[in-house]
C-alpha cells in the first residue's frame, strides 16, 4: 500500500517530554484500518523514518492516527525532529499501519507498560474494556506522576500505576508467579523491563507472552567488521559508527527497513556464516539461528556472511 501524506491536526503535550500528534487526511477521508498494537512509520521533517505505535484502538475506518513521541535528546534525532520541526498543519509522509504486536483473543489479560511503552498498551486496554470484556489488568510503570502520559485514564480497580521515583522498582513476581493458560501477558517498554518479564514468565507457555521493546539497538560498544554479501561475494566494510544496514546500502545493496531500531524485523537478513551479537527484539531464538536484524545487530567474528532473507523476501 502506498504511503499517505497526513496533516498534523492536533498537537498536545501530555508530559514535559511527551507530545501527542493527531494526523488526519487533508481532505478529511477515512484512513486505512488498523487494530490495537499497530504502528505507522513516520518520516520526520529531518528525514528520519521512525515507527510509532498508534495509541487508539483503531477500527475499520479511522478518521485519524494518533501517535505520542517522547523527546530523546540523546537519541538518533527522530524524536527531536518530531518535537522541534513539526507544527500544526505540517504534512508528514506516513506509512499505512502495520501490526507486529497484535492483540490475540484471551479470557484474561495482564498488560505491562514501561514509560512510553504505554502507547500500544493503551490501545489494547481500551479495546478490551470497550468490548465489555473483563479481566484487563494494567501495570503502568513510570518515573513520576509528572512524567506519565494518560495518567488520569488509568485509575480503575484493575489499574496499578507505579512511580519508581516515589516507591522504587515494582516487584513483578507476584503478578507473574502463577502461569495462566487462559490469559495473555502483553508488555511494552525498555529492554530491562522486557528482560525482567521474559525471565519471570519462563514458566509460562511462550505463546501467552507477548513482548515489544521500545529502545532496542543501543546496547554495547560497536567494533568494525566485514560483511560478505553472499549473492555476489561483495565485501562490505562496516565501520563502528555505521549499522550493517547502512553499510550495505552505502555499497548499493538495497535492504528494506522500517523501525531501524531492532523492533520490527523488516530488515531481517539470512545469516550464512560467522557469529553475531543480536541486538534486536524482533527475532525469536529460532530465527536467530539463521538470520539477523541488519539495523542493529553486529558481528562478533571479524567477518560474517549475509544474504537476502528468502523466506520473507526482505530485499
Ligand atoms: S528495520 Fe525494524 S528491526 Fe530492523
Amino acid at each position: 500500500m502506498r504511503s499517505l501524506r497526513l496533516r498534523v491536526a492536533e498537537l498536545t503535550d501530555l508530559a514535559p517530554t511527551v507530545r501527542r500528534f493527531a494526523l488526519r487526511d487533508p481532505r478529511g477521508s477515512a484512513l486505512p484500518a488498523y487494530e490495537p498494537g499497530a504502528h505507522v512509520v513516520v518520516t520526520t521533517p529531518a528525514g528520519h523514518r521512525r515507527s510509532y505505535s498508534l495509541v487508539d484502538p483503531g477500527g475499520a475506518r479511522p478518521s485519524e492516527y494518533v501517535v505520542c513521541v517522547r523527546r530523546d535528546d540523546g537519541g538518533r534525532g527522530g524524536s527531536v525532529s518530531m518535537h522541534d520541526d513539526v507544527a500544526m498543519g505540517t504534512e508528514l509522509v506516513v506509512s499505512p499501519p502495520d501490526n507486529r504486536f497484535p492483540l490475540e483473543p484471551a479470557a484474561r489479560y495482564l498488560f505491562i507498560a514501561g514509560g512510553i511503552g504505554i502507547t500500544p498498551i493503551r490501545a489494547m486496554v481500551r479495546r478490551v474494556r470497550a468490548d465489555g470484556r473483563g479481566g484487563a489488568r494494567l501495570l503502568y510503570l513510570t518515573r513520576s506522576a509528572e512524567d506519565t502520559p494518560f495518567l488520569r485514564e488509568f485509575d480503575g480497580p484493575e489499574d496499578t500505576v507505579h512511580h519508581s521515583a516515589d516507591r522504587g522498582r515494582l516487584d513483578l513476581w507476584p503478578h507473574l508467579a502463577v502461569p495462566d493458560d487462559d490469559a495473555r501477558v502483553y508488555c511494552c517498554g525498555p529492554a530491562p523491563l522486557l528482560r525482567a518479564v521474559r525471565a519471570l514468565t519462563a514458566h509460562w507457555r511462550a505463546s501467552r507472552v507477548h513482548l515489544e521493546e521500545f529502545t532496542a539497538g543501543r546496547a554495547g560498544p560497536s567494533a568494525p567488521f566485514t560483511a560478505v554479501w553472499a549473492p555476489d561475494g561483495r565485501r562490505v566494510a562496516v565501520p563502528a559508527h555505521l549499522s550493517l544496514l547502512a553499510a550495505l546500502r552505502r555499497d548499493g545493496i538495497p535492504v528494506e527497513s522500517s523501525c531501524e531500531s531492532g523492533t520490527c524485523g523488516t530488515c531481517r537478513l539470512a545469516l550464512l556464516g560467522g557469529e553475531v551479537e543480536h541486538r534486536d527484539s524482533a527475532l525469536t531464538g529460532a530465527d536467530r539461528l539463521g538470520s539477523l536484524a541488519a539495523c542493529v545487530s553486529r558481528a562478533r567474528s571479524p567477518e560474517i556472511v549475509v544474504g537476502p532473507n528468502e523466506s520473507e523476501g526482505s530485499v
